[in-house]
């Protein structure tokens, strides 16, 4: 079915991979990528792809209330699904504010505008409109050795980070119980693939391993998490979108438990079975340095993605093995992104491309 859809930090990782997926499957659909471009937005990661007719991109904050009304009322915006926001929880714990602003005021922001679109100004009905937030496991807090985060685990998030989209789920909750707002909610473990910003563990450890830096452990580098390949994640908000039932939660999750040091190890053997060994002969594992622990660092997240399975038919299409695979492999393959990204070019491109 064709849609209008508003992407918000479609220059983001999981945004910019969404954005060519529904390029890629749904090409009658009209996108329009809202995105501020933080550090952390990258036009370079949908370079190729910007001159499509049916892609419009739009910089521009979601805290602007102008801007956005203008927007649904232009475009006649049906579909939202929103990814903007703060995301690194390290960030989140030495400057909390911007996390504040962006993942509480802005969704709140953005569900005022569509609201105000689809409900206030009666623009025809709302049996097809859509409002997806785009969230994740860290508001469930964080388990023992066992258990697993369902739908109705209680929230006890524990970072800055976790705590502004607990707050930003809960708001978006709020908008189905008191205005019938037809919103979904998407709760997905740990991503990792193709345009990801190097502060985030995988990428950080392929580009230092290439470099032959340290490779900072937190702790003691036991810390669990559930990785799932950004593309996967990807296909299950697009199905969420078409089939979910409105103003239900779903939990995405890769059935792929490790801890860290398995990662950064595993990490190590791929690049040195890829490019070589170390300059001085050594194994890149001679570089993983354990570092202080992160303030409040949640132990282990694991998702039981049941529901979206039974009910949306739903499951990772790629193992950890594929996907991580397919991933040091694109990163090998895309040192000029990397390079522009560490080097700061990457944030010139917005007059480059858009004048
Ligand atoms: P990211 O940090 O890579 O990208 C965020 C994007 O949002 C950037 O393009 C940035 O420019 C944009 N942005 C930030 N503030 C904005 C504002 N005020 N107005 C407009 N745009 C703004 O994040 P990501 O890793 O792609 O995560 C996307 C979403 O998915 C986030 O909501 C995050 O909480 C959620 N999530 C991420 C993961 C993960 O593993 N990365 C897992 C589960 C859920
Ligand atoms: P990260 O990629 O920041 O994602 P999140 O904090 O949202 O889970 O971190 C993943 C795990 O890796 C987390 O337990 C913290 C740890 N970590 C390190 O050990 N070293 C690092 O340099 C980074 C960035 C993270």
């Amino acid at each position: 079915m064709k849609k209008t859809v508003l992407v918000t930090g479609g220059c983001g990782f999981i945004g910019a991979n969404f954005v060519r997926l529904l390029l890629e499957t749904r090409p009658d659909w009209q996108i329009i990528n809202l995105d501020k471009l933080t550090y952390a937005g990258n036009l370079l990661s949908l370079e190729d792809i910007s001159d499509q007719e049916n892609y419009h991109f739009v910089k521009g904050d979601i805290c602007d209330k102008g801007l956005l009304e203008k927007l649904f009322a232009d475009h006649q915006i049906d579909t939202v699904v929103h990814f903007a926001a703060e995301s690194h929880v390290d960030r989140s714990i030495t400057g909390p504010a911007e996390f504040i602003q962006t993942n509480i005021v802005g969704t709140f922001t953005l569900l005022e505008s569509a609201k105000k679109q689809w409900l206030d100004n009666g623009s025809g009905g709302t049996e097809l409109c859509r409002f997806l937030h785009v969230s994740t496991d860290e508001v469930y807090g964080s388990l023992g050795a066992t258990g697993l985060f369902t739908e109705e685990t209680n929230y006890d998030p524990r970072s800055p980070y976790s705590a502004s989209k607990a707050s930003s789920d809960h708001l978006v909750r709020a908008y189905f119980h008191t205005y019938d707002l037809p919103i979904l909610i998407t709760n997905c473990s740990n991503n990792y693939g193709p345009y990801q910003f190097p502060e985030k563990l995988i990428p950080l450890v392929l580009n230092n391993g290439l470099q032959g830096k340290e490779l900072p452990v937190y702790g003691d580098g036991g810390n669990v998490r559930d990785w799932l390949y950004v593309r996967d994640h990807c296909e299950a908000i697009a199905l969420v979108v078409e089939q979910g039932v409105v103003g239900e939660s779903y939990n995405i999750g890769g059935h792929n438990e490790m801890n860290n040091l398995q990662v950064v190890e595993l990490l190590c053997a791929m690049l040195d079975e890829k490019v070589g060994m170390l300059p001085s002969g050594e194994p890149r594992t001679s570089l993983i340095t354990f570092v202080n622990d992160r303030l409040g660092h949640d132990r282990r997240y694991a998702i039981d993605a049941d529901k979206i399975d039974q009910q949306l038919g739903w499951t990772p299409k790629l193992t950890f093995e594929q996907g991580i695979d397919k991933t040091v492999d694109w990163y090998l393959a895309n040192r000029v992104w990397m390079d522009s990204v560490m080097d700061g070019s990457y944030r010139k491109y917005y007059e480059k491309m858009y004048g």
